[in-house]
């Protein structure tokens, strides 16, 4: 499974890049307001992080309410850099926007996705990417690894050569909060986790390292003081 940063904040991208593991980034226009950008200052700033991270995909996502609006975004969005990913919400005018992306060239992940049936639409339209959202459905007390665990497998039973630019379609556990939902990500299949760096930093350490580390520095600092 690969990592993919949840931010639009370009420090938090350069650090999480700086580990050496990151695939991607996805943004949303609810972590793009989180870092004060105005909207005349959107596509710079997307083109910013696509830049950052070149050849890596940076799904940047369109607000259009119309099939044509969200053709004229995803065309203008893709343009603004070779690894930027349209992201739509799935809906019934993103669908149909989709399939003429994705016959374009360009590449869409579809999100806001919480059933089996949603994931099933949004491939056969041509997503290249889906994110299926798994803390939203804790939030109602429901479970989200489980509904993810479906979408998986109905996903992954076909394939889809012929129905985006890549013939394939890759899953991005989306709206992960925790470690353990990265684990259970990882046993149900998913393709790619996308995952905020708060998250990401409760996913590297681990508490018996720190122990360990601290018992290996304190032997190490005995051999050298015996030289
Ligand atoms: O990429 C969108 C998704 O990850 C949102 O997460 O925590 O707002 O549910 P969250």
């Amino acid at each position: 499974m690969k990592f993919f940063i949840d931010t639009a904040d370009l420090d938090e991208i350069r650090e999480a890049l700086s580990w050496g593991c990151l695939a991607g980034v996805t943004t949303n226009p609810s972590l793009y307001a989180k870092t004060g950008g105005s909207l005349s200052g959107f596509e710079e700033h997307m083109t910013k992080i696509a830049r950052l991270c070149e050849g890596l995909p940076v799904s940047v996502e369109s607000c259009a309410k119309t099939v044509e609006d969200m053709v004229a975004d995803g065309r203008r969005l893709s343009a603004l850099a070779p690894n930027v990913v349209v992201k739509l919400p799935v809906c019934a005018e993103a669908l149909a926007a989709t399939r003429t992306l994705a016959s374009e060239g360009v590449r869409v992940n579809m999100t806001l996705v919480f059933s089996a049936p949603q994931a099933l639409l949004a491939a056969n339209a041509g997503a290249r990417y889906i994110s299926p959202f798994i803390g939203r459905f804790d939030d109602i007390s429901e479970d989200g690894l489980d509904q993810l665990g479906t979408v998986i497998a109905c996903v992954h039973n076909y394939d889809w050569a012929g129905r985006n630019p890549d013939d394939t379609v890759e899953i991005i556990a989306a709206s992960v909060r925790t470690p353990h939902h990265v684990t259970q990500a990882a046993l149900l299949g998913a393709d790619i986790a996308t995952v905020p760096l708060a998250a990401l930093r409760k996913c590297l350490r681990h508490p018996l390292t720190d122990q360990g580390l601290t018992g290996f520095d304190a032997a190490w600092e005995k051999v050298r003081a015996q030289g």
